[in-house]
């Protein structure tokens, strides 16, 4: 059984164990910086509105050469990138916008959001019923468990970025794990469990999508030599509860061992302003830990997520029975 589904391997499938901070963890030059700093009173002046601005309306060569150091540790490396820093304190909240706009282009081409079609979405809590969308509402300062982004849908991301704008008083750690990990431990430990994650789930967000649509497809996909994960256990357990479907006794066991083998390998650190992160959508979960935020609202924890790139294809298998 386990043939069909051989091991992902080194570098992706990688325990923090393996990991040096060398491997992840990248400085931006200060003449970098210089070349965005130059964009950003640009995109200021004009006040520029989200999705026009290009890098190539600038001259951001240092920064391309850096986009491609992030790539390389993305693609030939363990997934995902940790980068120090940008000066949000000079550029302010509108100038960091712009900044991480202009990186995340460089290394693919950022992608709508949500049903709303966000360029940039903001991550953040203000405890205010007006300013909170229901996700911000229902997350609040919850630790949140390790997950691809969209994992719902056919199509999503290649590659998730988050940037730290603003840290919460204490807590809110990053922790990224590795999908490929996880699945080549299956693979020894329990491969009845791991075939299963090649069937499909039913998947059903909290948040306002199109009510009838059926999001049902495998956690593990591959095309060709690539594979691709899509995973949230919350997701999963809503779209058993949507269609009114309990999972198989399978299917609960084999999603209660993946994400408890996430959740145990993962790297956990601090995050401070102006740094920000990438990962790979496909192999790289993230989460974050509990966290307790300032009194003040323009003191709270602010992150700012970009969608890069797509991946994916519509499940050709067949369709659920509901
Ligand atoms: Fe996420």
């Amino acid at each position: 059984m386990a043939q069909a589904f051989p091991k992902i391997g080194y570098p992706k499938a990688w325990a923090p164990g393996d990991l040096r901070p060398d491997d992840w963890r990248l400085g931006i030059s200060q003449a970098a910086i210089g070349e965005l700093g130059r964009a950003v009173a640009a995109l200021k002046a004009a006040d520029a509105k989200l999705p026009a601005p290009k890098p190539t309306d600038f001259d951001l060569g240092l920064c391309a050469d850096f986009a491609r150091a992030m790539k390389q540790r993305l693609e030939a490396g363990p997934g995902f990138v940790v980068v120090s820093r940008l000066p949000v304190e000079d550029w302010g909240i509108d100038g960091i916008r712009y900044a991480w706009w202009l990186l995340g282009s460089l290394v693919d081409r950022p992608q709508p959001q949500y049903i709303e079609g966000f360029w940039l979405y903001d991550v953040r809590w203000l405890g205010d019923w007006d300013a909170d969308d229901e996700q911000a509402r229902r997350l609040r300062d919850a630790e949140i468990k390790a997950h691809t982004d969209e994992s719902l849908k056919d199509v999503g991301p290649r590659y998730t970025g988050l940037l730290w704008a603003a840290k919460a008083r204490a807590g809110g750690n990053s922790r990224v794990s590795s999908c490929a990990f996880a699945h080549d431990l299956l693979h020894d430990e329990r491969p009845d469990l791991l075939a299963r994650l090649y069937e499909p789930f039913l998947f059903h967000p909290f948040r306002p999508v199109d009510p009838n649509a059926v999001h049902w497809h495998p956690v593990f996909r591959r095309y060709g030599s690539h594979v691709r994960c899509q995973f949230a256990r919350d997701y999963i357990a809503g779209g058993a509860k949507r269609w009114e479907r309990p999972l198989d006794a399978a299917g609960a066991e084999a999603i209660e061992r993946f994400e408890a083998i996430l959740e145990r390998f993962a790297l956990d650190f601090p995050m401070e302003p102006g740094e920000f992160e990438i990962l790979d959508n496909d192999l790289i979960t993230h989460g974050r830990s509990q966290h307790v935020d300032w009194a003040a609202t323009k003191q709270r924890r602010h992150l700012m997520r970009l969608w890069l790139g797509t991946s994916g294809a519509v499940y050709d298998g067949p369709p659920p029975r509901l």
